[in-house]
């Protein structure tokens, strides 16, 4: 893996891919946490190998359509990139690259550091639904959260960090609302969720349109749903973590002192996140001759 990887192979490369990024961004900022997101569950299936860009077939059932999958979106930037890549320099630039590039592109734009990308990414020529169990799940407590990202090679550190990227973004309600309406049986709402923080995510999630309606009602993960800062790390102090994932980074000593430097300083955080976030992007990466360079990132090379 290499800084300027593609600078005598494909020498827009770069440029191009962030250009379908702005393009995308300024007609719709959300998609910034879309492509982030895609990194996120991209890397953490099978590494970072563009697997989760597969399109399913009659035959397969891909990473695309199992559960924590349902709600992503910004796949027609990668697509977009690719097109324009495959027109200037074909058979070049992998998908798994082009979305780590766009990762990259994605937290500038919203206002978090650059940083140089690693790239020599191959595309991984396997996809599966059943796989995307290794995402970790909203439930989850501390402990879990801390083995599914150590199973990657990740630090308790680099979660903590990672996390923060919930300060842009929405969410459904269905991935949450439990800690609203059906807690467990002792208590409906959640007793570590603020009440009056609660009280506003019901009236943008109402109980009666649980069901149907849910499938498509979302909130914004907090006040600045744009805006790459670490107004995340001080939420989680109001007991306003949207997650149960989210507000257990309070539950031990060490991840509730990393929280507070981070809500405190937001720099730090930016750093610490960058730092991360090429750690994610080189999770058990095919290189060299593994894997291929797909034409489409849709589809395997037949
Ligand atoms: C720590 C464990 C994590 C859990 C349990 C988790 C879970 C979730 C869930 C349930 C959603 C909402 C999906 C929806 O209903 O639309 C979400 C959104 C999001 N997640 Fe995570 N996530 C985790 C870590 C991460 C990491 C490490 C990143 C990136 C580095 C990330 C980036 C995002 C972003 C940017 C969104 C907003 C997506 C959008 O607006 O389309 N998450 N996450």
């Amino acid at each position: 893996m290499q800084v300027g990887f593609y600078r005598d192979k494909c020498p827009f490369a770069e440029a191009i891919i962030k250009d379908e990024v702005k393009k995308s961004f300024l007609e719709d900022k959300g998609i910034a946490a879309g492509i982030i997101r895609l990194q996120f569950h991209d890397c953490f299936v099978r590494g970072c190998d563009g697997s989760l860009l597969i399109d399913s077939t009659p035959e397969n059932q891909a990473e695309k359509d199992g559960s924590p999958n349902k709600s992503i979106r910004g796949l027609e930037v990668i697509d977009n990139a690719k097109a324009r890549l495959e027109a200037v320099c074909m058979g070049v630039v992998s998908c798994a690259d082009i979305l780590a590039y766009a990762a990259r592109d994605s937290n500038v734009l919203s206002g978090g550091l650059y940083w140089d990308v690693p790239a020599g990414r191959r595309d991984g020529r396997i996809s599966r639904a059943a796989e995307t169990e290794d995402i970790p799940k909203p439930s989850f407590n501390l402990d879990q959260l801390i083995e599914f990202f150590a199973k990657k090679g990740l630090t308790q550190g680099d979660m903590v960090a990672l996390s923060g990227s919930h300060t842009i973004g929405r969410s459904h309600c269905f991935s949450f609302t439990v800690r609203l309406y059906n807690y467990n049986t002792k208590t409906m709402q959640d007793p570590n969720l603020d009440p009056h923080y609660a009280q506003l995510l019901k009236i943008e999630c109402p109980r009666f349109l649980q069901g149907i309606l849910n499938q498509t009602l979302v909130v914004a993960m907090n006040q600045s749903p744009f805006f790459m800062d670490s107004s995340y790390y001080g939420n989680l102090f109001k007991h306003a973590g949207l997650f149960n994932s989210d507000q257990s980074l309070l539950d031990s000593q060490t991840t509730a002192e990393q929280a507070t430097v981070y809500a405190t300083n937001d720099l730090a955080w930016k750093v610490d996140f960058a730092r991360a976030m090429i750690k994610l992007s080189q999770v058990q990466v095919l290189t060299e001759n593994q894997g291929e360079i797909r034409a489409n990132c849709r589809v395997i090379n037949p």
